[in-house]
């Protein structure tokens, strides 16, 4: 699908008011997405496990009003007016205005809360964004109604992907995949899709346990972090290291190769910091207990035997995956070794989930 065939055709039904609710979990990517250009275009293709617990659910309340000539909302988050937040909506709202014809029709009422820890360094764009959008397209279907079920997740996934581009990969699916890739059938720029080939037991029900390392503010946004991609002078090859990475997890999955699964996905998390810490301007966004957790990691995987692994997003916050298999004996060392370099001892259990959910109010 192209960018076009995201533009409605006119409504079939009118409506008068309404309210959606929607729950949409957050994502930890594999193969990382880090760069990208105008307007939300990754520099490559990145695919991630969908997580479960880590969520935000958001309800919108529409009412028709007369002037249907600008954009009007109220944003509340976790129960409580939240301005500063509604700027980033703002943009967001005006960005995919073009898609969504309908938007300057009603006043919205957008509330929306986290499953997670208020600044708990956990990125909740991934999820907020594919909350919203799920609100937005519920309405939309409403509004036409012989919209196709695949339609309806494309574009869902399509506008996410313009509020946070790790978003799209937040809508359908337990592994998703985002970025065209020629060995990819149905990759895009413009969306995630499920992943398509086969996918071994072991990986449908992984665990991931996100230790709390650091829970302040990002020290890096993600506009400045994927602008540090620019110029960068390794760019070109971690661009295309991230293609071949895809090919190579292709029969990892299929087979259930946890020590080729343990290699490629620790690399690709230390290439993300690596790029960081090359950039110009550099960072390092590891503190010394994101190290002192690698070390043990690595260090209890020898010593057991049993597949552990880690992989990092842009900040100091490290998530532990692991089959289910192993939850016991994981989550005692967790408990014991791990927990007193997180901050106040906190981190989260998660496991892989399959998606975004309609709630019914
Ligand atoms: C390191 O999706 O947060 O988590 O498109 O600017 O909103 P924007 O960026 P964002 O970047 C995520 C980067 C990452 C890797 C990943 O999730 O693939």
């Amino acid at each position: 699908m192209t960018e076009k065939d995201f533009l409605p055709s006119a409504y079939q039904n009118s409506l008068k008011e309404g309210k959606v609710t929607w729950k949409a979990p957050s994502n930890i990517a594999l193969v990382k997405y880090w760069g990208k250009r105008p307007v939300q275009i990754p520099a490559n293709p990145s695919i991630s496990f969908t997580l479960d617990t880590c969520a935000t659910t958001t309800s919108i309340t529409f009412k028709e009003k007369d002037d249907k000539e600008v954009l009007s909302f109220d944003l509340l988050f976790e129960g409580r007016p939240k301005e500063d937040f509604k700027p980033k909506i703002q943009t967001f709202l005006e960005r995919i205005e073009t898609y969504l014809p309908f938007l300057k029709s009603y006043h919205f009422i957008i509330e929306t809360s986290n499953s997670f820890p208020h600044s708990s360094g956990i990125a909740s764009s991934a999820s907020g964004m594919a909350a919203l959008s799920m609100c937005l397209m519920d309405i939309e279907r409403q509004l036409n109604p012989s919209m196709e079920e695949s339609t309806f997740l494309a574009k869902a996934s399509f506008l996410a992907r313009l509020g946070s581009g790790s978003a799209c990969r937040s809508i359908k699916g337990s592994l998703v995949q985002w970025g065209k890739h020629m060995h990819i059938p149905g990759s895009s720029d413009l969306y995630g899709v499920p992943y398509p080939f086969e996918v071994n037991a072991v990986f449908q029900t992984y665990c991931d346990t996100i230790l709390l390392v650091h829970k302040g503010q990002k020290q890096v946004s993600s506009t400045v972090g994927h602008n540090l991609m620019h110029n960068h002078p390794y760019a070109d090859n971690r661009f295309q290291q991230a293609g071949t990475n895809l090919n190579q997890l292709k029969p990892i999955l299929a087979s259930g190769d946890l020590e080729g699964f343990i290699k490629l996905v620790e690399s690709e998390a230390l290439t993300l910091h690596a790029m960081m810490m090359t950039s110009s301007p550099y960072f390092i966004l590891m503190k010394p207990d994101t190290l002192e957790i690698i070390n043990k990691i690595w260090q209890y995987r020898e010593e057991t035997k049993i597949p552990v692994c880690f992989t990092l997003d842009a900040g100091a916050n490290v998530h532990l995956l692991y089959p289910v298999a192993a939850k016991e004996k994981v989550q005692m060392f967790i408990e014991d070794e791990l927990a007193p370099h997180c901050e106040n001892g906190q981190y989260i259990h998660d496991k892989v989930g399959s998606g975004a959910i309609k709630i019914n109010s």
